[in-house]
């Protein structure tokens, strides 16, 4: 069995991030969210994992994952020249991973319990396609399955107006060779992709065996800001293992699980966890609380901060207000000013979204 693993796409729901940034890239615990992905079918014993990728952000993805050697296993890069659906990015990656089964996993997705489990019950089931359903409370934004009394399914849907059931197609998809010849028979959607849901529809019209599990257990689809501080926040509660790597002045009260990077050095502080503080920081003077991750290199000095996410090389530095359910990309500053007249003072990207108080 194959891995492929979907880092591609647009990211249009979370610009002006993803102007420069692959969206997949971002840290979750100061971690890039695709390493969770790779992680958690490295875990399922899968030694092969093709990663698609996109023109734009491709050659950043390869720099930050590498060929696999990190976790003793191979990485094949495929690029989709444009992104044309999940279904075109299988159908790009048909030289890759020839015949074999495969789990497709979206590499902005994650979930709890890992696919490790689902192989398992792919494998033993002998059915075409497994796929994974959540409940959910806007289906209208998904995949949506419908599923008779018997638990079979009897449809699938992509983002439907009005959705039969609340249960979402989760981001990771099991399959052997026969989705191939059901993308090969489907056509794009009316937003022009050729979608995945479609595909394993047409499977089921042609009498394929197609297996479901709901979902009990949490799973995430960073698509925008807020699930990425969700995702965030969940990920930070379920960290047990934290080290204190840097150096705390007596002066600072730390409660809870709070993991502090090499090279940090924290004065004068309140910081309550569940929070992630990276190598070679500088926070002083100031308050981090519970559900925030703070990148490396980052300088953070009379300022309070909640729920946020906050990348490398960021500064921080003498601000009145709190800065909560934020998410902060590399190298940004935020500063008071020194000028006359009092006013803010803003270089933001296309797409930016500042809230004041
Ligand atoms: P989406 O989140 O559905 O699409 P997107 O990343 O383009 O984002 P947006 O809707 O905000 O513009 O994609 C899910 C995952 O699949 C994500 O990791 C990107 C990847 N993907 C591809 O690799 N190729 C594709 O053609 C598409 C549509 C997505």
């Amino acid at each position: 069995m194959k891995g492929l693993i979907l880092s591609g796409g647009k990211g249009t729901r979370m610009r002006p991030i993803t102007h420069t940034a692959a969206k997949q890239l971002l840290p979750v615990a100061n971690k890039p969210i695709l390493f969770y992905g790779i992680e958690a079918i490295v875990d399922a014993g899968i030694k092969e994992i093709g990663i698609i990728i996109s023109p734009e952000t491709g050659p950043a993805v390869r720099t930050a994952v590498g060929n696999g050697d990190r976790w003793g296993i191979k990485i094949e890069y495929i690029l989709q020249e444009e992104p044309l659906g999940l279904a075109h990015a299988v159908k790009t990656a048909r030289p890759f991973l020839k015949d074999d089964t495969f789990v497709m996993y979206l590499g902005d997705n994650l979930i709890k319990d890992g696919v490790a489990p689902l192989v398992k019950r792919f494998e033993e089931s002998h059915v075409d396609a497994f796929i994974l359903l959540r409940e959910v409370s806007n289906p209208s934004a998904f995949g949506v399955a419908h599923l008779g009394s018997d638990g079979r399914i009897i449809c699938l849907e992509e983002k439907p107006a009005k959705p039969k059931s609340n249960l979402a197609l989760v981001g990771v998809y099991l399959f052997n060779k026969n989705i191939h010849t059901a993308i090969d028979e489907i056509k794009p959607s009316k937003r022009g992709e050729l979608e995945i849901t479609d595909a394993i529809q047409k499977l089921i019209e042609k009498n394929f065996h197609v297996g479901s599990h709901v979902l009990q257990s949490w799973w995430l689809d960073t698509g925008k800001k807020d699930d990425m501080l969700e995702a965030n926040r969940v990920v930070l509660d379920e960290m047990h293992d934290v080290s204190m790597l840097g150096a705390v002045s007596e002066d600072s009260k730390l409660s809870g699980r709070v993991h502090v990077g090499k090279g940090t050095v924290i004065k004068g502080c309140t910081i309550r966890g569940p929070a992630m503080i990276g190598d070679n920081c500088l926070i002083e003077h100031s308050y981090v609380g519970p559900f925030t991750s703070i990148g490396d290199q980052t300088k953070v000095s009379y300022a309070e901060l909640e729920y946020c996410i906050v990348r490398e090389n960021c500064q921080i530095i003498d601000l009145h207000g709190r800065i909560e359910d934020s998410l902060l990309g590399a190298n940004v500053e935020i500063t008071r000013g020194q000028q006359k007249p009092v006013a803010y003072r803003l270089m933001l990207g296309d797409d930016s979204k500042v809230e004041v108080v």
